[in-house]
This record gives C-alpha cells, structure tokens and sequence, in this order.
C-alpha cells in the first residue's frame, strides 16, 4: 500500500503585520530584517482567533482539495506550540467542528518540525490497522501570542497560520505516488537553545513568570543558525540516498521557513537551483509547524507541483526536532 497527498489546504489570517510597522515597536530596520532574514512581512491572527481556528481553515481547505468529509477521517493529528489549551487538544477541538466522529485524535509537538513528524506519525497510523484509510495532519500556529513584542532578537522572526494535509491509504498506484521516505531525529541535549521557559510543570504561571517575560520564545540564534542548516542538509540527504533519488529528480525543495539565509545554505549544499527552491517566508516569517504544510499548499495549488512530481521537505525545530521526506504528489 502507498500513503499518498489527497490534498492540501492551507490559512493565514488576514491581518499584515509589516517590517515598517515593527520599525515602530522595537530598534529594528526593514533593511536588517530584509537582509538578515528574508522577511518582509508577516500575518498575525486576531485577538478572538486561536490556532485551532486557524487549523479549521486549513483542514476545511485540505478536505474540500481530497473530496472527502470529515466523517471520513480515521485521525486528526495537529502539531503545534501554540494550541487553544494544554488539554483539551486542538486534534479533539477539530474533531467537534469537523464532524469527525470515527477520527482519533491527538496533538504533537515538535515545534518548527512538527509537520513532518505529524506526516511519519499519520503515516505509521495508516498503515497500523487495514480498514484506516484518511488522516488528516495539520500544522498550525498562532506564535503572536509567545512572542515578545519587546525583543527584537525575536520579535522580527515569527508569524501565524496553519498548513494541512489529508494522507490517503491507497493500493500502489503505476506512477509510484505517495511518500517515498522520510527521516526523523531529535536531540533534547540542545534543548535550551529554543525554548518557552514557563507555563508548564517545572515553571509554572505565577505573576513573576509574567512579569520576566517567560512565556515567551528565547532562542539562541546563531547557535540555531548553524544546527539548522546542518541538520536540514543531513536529513535530505539521507532520504535521498535511502530512496535512490538524486537532486535533479527533485521537482521542488520545500525547507521549513526559517531564514532565508539557512534556506539558500541548504539549497547550496544539496545543489539545488534557485528555481526549484520554494520560498514564501518574505510574505508569512518563520510560522513554525505551519511553515512547510503552508508551502506545499501554495506550491500545489500554484501548479509549481504537479501529479508525478517529487518533493523534498526538509525541516528544523526546538527540541531539537528535524526532519526530511521525499513525497511523490
Ligand atoms: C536570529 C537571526 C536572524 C540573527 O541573525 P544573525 O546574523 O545571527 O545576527 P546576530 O545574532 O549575530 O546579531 C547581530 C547583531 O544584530 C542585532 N540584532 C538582532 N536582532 C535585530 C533586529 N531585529 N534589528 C536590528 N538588529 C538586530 C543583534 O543585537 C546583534 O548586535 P550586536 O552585534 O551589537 O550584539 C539568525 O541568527 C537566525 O535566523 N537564527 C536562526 C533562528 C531560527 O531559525 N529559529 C527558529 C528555528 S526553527
């Protein structure tokens, strides 16, 4: 059997937070962000819209692109930092709104990563039982609200959305469809190089917590800079080299939607040309587990992937968290 892409959807609220609006909240320019980062601009969810909102848009999207209901969903697996509650998930949240009364569901997080791991997650649950046929996997993310607003370190890099995929069990189809093969790795050794400190069980909320801003994201940049570019390379070339796939049989490279400095280094190192590089982090910033399933929506729907073509995602996060997959749409 193949695990195959039935659809795609993707959403990012409408709200456009710009680098010359951040030019007036902290010590920043458009020129540095420009050149250091490759954001231009970013969306920011309204106050009364919570990630799993924004995973609704996307996973209505994903559905209605697979012609299928929710009442068809055997699971709904949503990865995200940033979900309405620690408990409930946003996946059970979604099960209500979709209607998705058979679904099991549940969320993830690996941070920027979380995508991928929701695909190998959804994957594995598929092929688990034979009567499972559709998963719905999104990644979605409303990072506004753990952002510090009064650090720039920070503040210039993230935006909201959300990226959908629904898996669909299939028999083997002629053109070899569906996800060739992944590779998926942590390290919790780097755990403190990207963080939200507080909120959870070893920092509870107290008034201190809110008043040292530490629910917020503290990241220590360079030294992710550099982890990120090697890990992202390392694990695309694994699938690669696993699938017997070479560069110039890869139709678009879809990189989480970090830097766009780390996203020209990898494309560099894995040899691959500007114009097989999809990029959309100047319009969205740095959307977390959003990024790459927001990515593969645009570059699907756009037509820069079509049937037959073979995409690498490759992708980096807290945790450490990354990942790569090579998925014939
Ligand atoms: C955060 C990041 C953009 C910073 O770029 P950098 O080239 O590494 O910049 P540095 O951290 O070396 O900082 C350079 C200077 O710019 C300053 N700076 C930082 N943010 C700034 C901003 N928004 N505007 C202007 N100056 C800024 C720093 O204070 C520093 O000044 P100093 O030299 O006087 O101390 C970059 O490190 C990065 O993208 N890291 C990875 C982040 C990431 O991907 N995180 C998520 C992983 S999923």
């Amino acid at each position: 059997m193949s695990i195959v892409i039935a659809g795609t959807g993707s959403y990012v609220p409408e709200k456009i937070l710009t680098n010359a609006d951040l030019e007036k909240m902290v010590e920043t320019s458009d020129e540095w962000i420009r050149t250091r980062t490759g954001i231009e601009e970013r969306r920011i969810a309204e106050p009364g819209q919570a990630s799993a909102d924004l995973a609704y848009e996307a996973g209505c999207r994903a559905l209605e692109a697979a012609g299928i209901t929710g009442a068809d969903l055997d699971t709904i697996i949503v990865a995200t930092v940033t979900p309405n509650h620690v408990f409930p998930s946003n996946g059970c949240i979604l099960q209500a709104k979709l209607g998705a009364t058979k679904a099991f569901c549940f969320d993830v997080e690996a941070a920027c990563s979380g995508l991928l791991y929701t695909l190998e997650i959804g994957r594995a649950l598929l092929n688990m039982i034979p009567s499972r046929r559709y998963a719905l996997v999104i990644g979605a993310e409303k990072l506004s609200c753990i952002t510090d607003w009064s650090d720039r370190n920070t503040c210039v890099l993230f935006g909201d959305g959300a990226g959908a995929v629904v898996l669909e069990k299939t028999a083997e189809t002629e053109d070899g469809r569906g996800i060739i093969a992944t590779d998926i790795h942590s390290d919790g050794n780097y755990a403190e190089i990207l963080k939200m400190p507080a909120g959870g069980s070893r920092i509870p909320a107290t008034e201190q917590t809110v008043r040292d801003h530490l629910h917020f994201i503290k990241m220590e940049g360079r030294e992710t800079f550099k982890l990120a570019v090697n890990a992202m390379v390392s694990a695309a070339k694994t699938v690669m080299v696993s699938a017997g796939v070479a560069s110039s049989e890869i139709g678009v490279v879809i990189p989480h939607q970090a830097n766009l400095r780390i996203i020209n280094a990898v494309a560099q190192r894995l040899d691959v040309p500007e114009d097989r590089l999809f990029v959309n982090i100047n319009k969205y910033g740095n959307t977390s587990a959003a990024s790459i399933g927001i990515c593969m929506d645009e570059a699907i729907r756009s037509g820069r992937v079509k049937r037959g073509d073979v995409m690498l995602l490759t992708t980096f996060g807290g945790g450490l968290t990354w990942g790569a997959a090579l998925i014939r749409y």
